[in-house]
Formats: structure tokens, C-alpha cells, sequence
């Protein structure tokens, strides 16, 4: 049974169209990221991994002693390359200094307040080794993409698949993306009061790539 996400979202989410989407393009992002060139040992937990195709790709990459955490999980998966926790990326059920690092990756506005994007960055850091690194994508306002997600919204079924899936997925979680545009640059100070500083910050046209380090 889902506890975050509504049905029809996760209908939308779990589509093919979208699913391949997110296949192709992880690679690329995770590349922006840094994540191309995986060091023995390093310890990954990817927060709110929903079907996991970040993980899937870091895989693919090399990366081993994957983790995935997320409030719900698909309801059909075959064997992953990684191990999968139920749990709120606000409470991490892991030790501190655990992880070399932590990703969370289209999902800072599912956490819905700035108090639990909060949470979630104050035990990123915790469980976060000295060394690591908190990884973050997610949107950014802009006019562009306000006109971009507006046109997406409209059901025409001239649009390929993945994008009449994205918009199902943009209408049912219209009013936590509103909040989120209007409220994502609080994020900074967030980052700053739970001991983690933004070391690099770049945007494309949808989203924004950050790195964020411990302050010691
Ligand atoms: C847009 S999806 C992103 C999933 C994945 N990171 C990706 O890029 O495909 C947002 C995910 O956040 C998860 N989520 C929402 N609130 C959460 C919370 N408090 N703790 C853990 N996961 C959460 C949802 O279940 C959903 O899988």
C-alpha cells in the first residue's frame, strides 16, 4: 500500500514511458554530479530512490554498496543491485558517519515543509562521513520552466507518452511544485544550518545540480 504518493501518481510515475525516461537519462545527470568515477568501497544511500534507477545506474558505473530508502516500494521489482529500506528520509534508521554518499534526486519537494527538508539534510549529515558528500537535483523556479510545466499540464494527446505522463504526475502534485518554486531558495540557509556548506551549484533548464559537503 502507497503512504507518500497518491495512486494515480504513482500510476504516472511507474509508467514505461517514464521509467525508460528516467533509465536513459540518469546517466548524464549522475555524470553533472560527479558520480562517474566510483572509488573502492564507496558507500552510496540514495534518499526517496523511488523505482531506484539512480542506483541502478551507479551500478552500471562500478559503484558498489548501494542503499536505497524511500516511504514506498514498487509493487512488482525483480532483483535489485542494491538493498531497499521502507522508511522517511527524516528519520534515517543508519549510524552515523555510514554512508561516503548521499543522494536525493527529484524529491526535495515531496518532502512537502521546509521544516522536514530540514530533517532530511540534518541526518544526511549525520549519517554522512566526515569526507562525503550530499548530492542534491531538483527544480529551481524559472519562467521558462513555469511555461514549460503549464503547457505539460494540458492533456493533449499529441504529446509522447512520457510527457502525457509527466504531466499526469505535474497535475496531481501541482500544489507541492507551486510551493516548492516559490519557497526552494530557503534551501541555501537550510543547507547552511545543518552543518553541510554548498561547495558547487549549477543549473540546466530544468533542474539544478548541487554538491553539498560537512562542515568540520
Ligand atoms: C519524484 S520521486 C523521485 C524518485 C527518485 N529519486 C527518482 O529520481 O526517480 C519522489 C519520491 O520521494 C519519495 N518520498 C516522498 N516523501 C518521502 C520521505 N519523507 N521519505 C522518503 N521518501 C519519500 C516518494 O515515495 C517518491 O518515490
Amino acid at each position: 500500500m502507497s503512504r507518500g504518493e497518491s495512486a494515480a501518481w504513482q500510476e504516472a510515475y511507474h509508467s514505461d514511458a517514464l521509467k525508460r525516461r528516467r533509465e536513459t537519462t540518469y546517466a548524464r545527470k549522475l555524470r553533472r554530479l560527479g558520480l562517474d568515477a566510483p572509488a573502492p568501497g564507496t558507500r552510496t544511500l540514495d534518499i526517496a530512490c523511488g523505482s531506484g534507477e539512480a542506483l541502478q545506474t551507479l551500478a552500471a558505473t562500478g559503484y558498489g554498496d548501494l542503499h536505497g530508502l524511500d516511504l514506498d516500494a514498487p509493487q512488482t521489482t525483480g532483483p535489485e543491485p542494491f538493498r531497499r529500506t521502507l522508511g522517511d528520509g527524516g528519520r534515517l534508521p543508519f549510524a552515523a558517519g555510514a554512508f561516503d554518499q548521499v543522494l536525493c534526486l527529484h524529491a526535495l519537494h515531496h518532502f512537502r515543509s521546509l521544516d522536514h527538508i530540514g530533517e532530511l539534510l540534518a541526518e544526511s549529515r549525520r549519517v554522512l562521513k566526515p569526507s562525503g558528500a550530499l548530492l542534491l537535483i531538483d527544480h529551481f523556479d524559472s519562467c521558462y520552466l513555469r511555461a514549460i510545466f503549464r503547457l505539460m499540464q494540458i492533456r493533449c494527446p499529441l504529446y509522447p507518452a512520457a510527457v502525457r505522463h509527466f504531466g499526469d504526475q505535474l497535475r496531481d502534485e501541482r500544489e507541492i511544485v507551486a510551493w516548492w518554486l516559490a519557497n526552494w531558495r530557503a534551501l541555501f540557509g537550510l543547507v547552511d544550518a545543518s552543518g553541510l556548506r554548498v561547495e558547487r551549484c549549477t543549473r540546466g533548464l530544468f533542474f539544478f545540480y548541487m554538491r553539498c559537503t560537512p562542515v568540520l
